[in-house]
């Protein structure tokens, strides 16, 4: 298993399914988990500060991720909402709703179930997140934790956005990206931060072809 956490901008998603391509692995995309969780709570209309409101969303919504590196689709009931949980709106929202303790609870014992079926199907899986090295699994012998200067990260959100037709410019990602790091670096339960024993890896200078060759390397001895 592969534990990879960071911020938002990383590159980290696309790192963690190339790279579980690669090994032969399944992938998590825990992050998707708190945006399905985030999308139900704002049509429910609901005040996403409203812990026990939340949380009673949280626990009755049914969502599926899918656990496969080179289509992860995820289902809110029965609909596709695999571009729909990428929103403006999402991002906005999201750090309020993971930030609820009985929220993380709950979606962190439905990741630790997923990787323990993923492992039993394909023999590994690598789980991105910005805990998953810290608290979801904590024994995990592969920790990565990606990093990349803010400028950086707010110009490749922004190309991401552009990609998927959704407006914004650098200067609205940056503030974007800075807000969302500030928020989930600071909760009190689970903040964003390495493990202590992750391996800090440096994206700004790097493409992903070279992060997937230093990372693989890495799975390979201790993965
Ligand atoms: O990784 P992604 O940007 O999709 O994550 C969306 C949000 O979900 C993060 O900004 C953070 O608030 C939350 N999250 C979290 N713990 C995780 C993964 C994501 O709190 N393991």
């Amino acid at each position: 298993m592969v534990a990879l956490d960071g911020p938002s901008g990383t590159g980290k998603t696309t790192v963690a399914r190339r790279l579980a391509e690669r090994l032969g692995a399944g992938y998590l995309d825990s992050g998707a988990m708190y945006r399905v969780v985030t999308l139900a709570v704002l049509r429910a209309g609901a005040d996403p500060d409203d812990a026990a409101r939340v949380t009673e969303i949280a626990g009755e919504t049914v969502f599926t991720i899918g656990t496969s590196p080179d289509s992860p689709l995820v289902t809110l009931g029965t609909e596709d909402v695999t571009a729909a949980i990428r929103g403006n709106d999402i991002n906005q929202t999201v750090s309020a709703v993971s930030a609820i303790p009985d929220v993380r609870r709950l979606l962190i014992d439905r990741q630790r179930t997923i990787i323990t079926e993923v492992l039993a199907e394909t023999g590994g899986v690598v789980v991105e997140g910005r805990d998953i090295g810290t608290v979801v699994a904590p024994d995990a012998p592969l920790k990565i934790y990606l990093t990349a200067s803010a400028e950086i990260r707010a110009a490749r959100r922004s190309a991401q956005d552009s990609a998927a037709g959704r407006e914004s410019t650098p200067a609205d990602a940056l503030a974007s990206v800075n807000r969302r790091d500030h928020l989930d670096s600071s909760r009190a339960t689970s903040p964003l931060r390495p493990a202590e024993d992750a391996v800090h890896v440096d994206t700004s200078e790097l493409s992903i072809d070279q992060v997937i060759v230093a990372l693989a390397e890495l799975a390979g001895r201790r993965g």
